[in-house]
């Protein structure tokens, strides 16, 4: 299977600072060994979107509301990415669990809407320390992939990001150990449910120099990366491994 890169630019990057990014990525991107997608923060969107089009590079949102317009003050419609040319939405961050109080019902409602408009989910799953060492993580991530895609359909594609909340822009890289064991879990949870042809990223303080034994492991798809993809040499020294 073709591995999957992705960056998540979180509220980084004005629209003219990802013209920049482009104009720069464009060329280093030819020895990608896979598909490459970037989500930028909103508001850069067609930045992105006029800079790529063209190029084999996708792009998506990182968050999207369940409807496609309507009185929702403040939200993004996934229609609106789809007709500018984007593929993927992000659902289910962390950063939009913790900080913003998304509910995994939410979140299911997300993923359908995203599928029935022919885009790409890109759910993302993961456990917090404190999860981890109460040995909860199985439970946590089975619940999460159970909830979030109870109204997903099997027929369309849906991609999976692991991140380890507890690794997430910290600098502290799941071990290749606990990637592996992580991932095989995750793989088991959606051959159950009827989802083993889903691409499972690993994501978490992701860098040059930890993604080639990370990419080799069982089960690791590819990547969802966040501060290692903003310069657009080491997001490429990551997407090339
Ligand atoms: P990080 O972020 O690579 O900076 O840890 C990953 C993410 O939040 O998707």
């Amino acid at each position: 299977m073709k591995k999957i890169f992705a960056a998540n630019w979180k509220l980084f990057k004005t629209p003219q600072e990802t013209r920049d990014f482009f104009s720069t990525f464009k060329d280093l991107a030819n020895k990608a060994t896979g598909e490459i997608v970037f989500f930028p923060s909103a508001i850069s969107l067609e930045a992105a979107s006029s800079s790529l089009k063209g190029s084999n590079i996708k792009w998506g949102a990182q968050n999207c509301f369940a409807q496609a317009s309507g009185a929702f003050t403040g939200e993004n419609s996934a229609q609106v990415v789809k007709d500018l040319g984007g593929s993927y939405i992000l659902v289910g961050h962390s950063e939009r669990r913790k900080i913003f109080g998304e509910t995994d019902a939410l979140i299911a409602e997300k993923v359908a809407h995203i599928q029935s408009l022919g885009l790409i989910p890109m759910l993302c799953i993961g456990e917090t320390l404190e999860e981890r060492e109460g040995k909860h993580t199985f439970r946590i991530l089975e619940t999460q992939l159970l909830l979030g895609l109870a109204n997903a359909d099997k027929s369309k594609p849906v991609v999976i990001a692991y991140e380890p909340v507890w690794a997430i822009g910290t600098g502290k890289v799941a071990s290749p150990e606990q990637v592996a064991e992580t991932h095989a879990d995750v793989y088991s949870i959606l051959e159950k449910m009827g989802f083993a042809q889903s691409p499972i990223l690993y994501g978490g303080s992701v860098k040059p120099d930890n993604a080639k034994g990370l990419a080799a492991l069982p089960h690791v798809s590819g990547f969802l990366v966040g501060g290692a993809s903003l310069e657009p040499k080491s997001f490429s020294e990551i997407a090339s491994v």
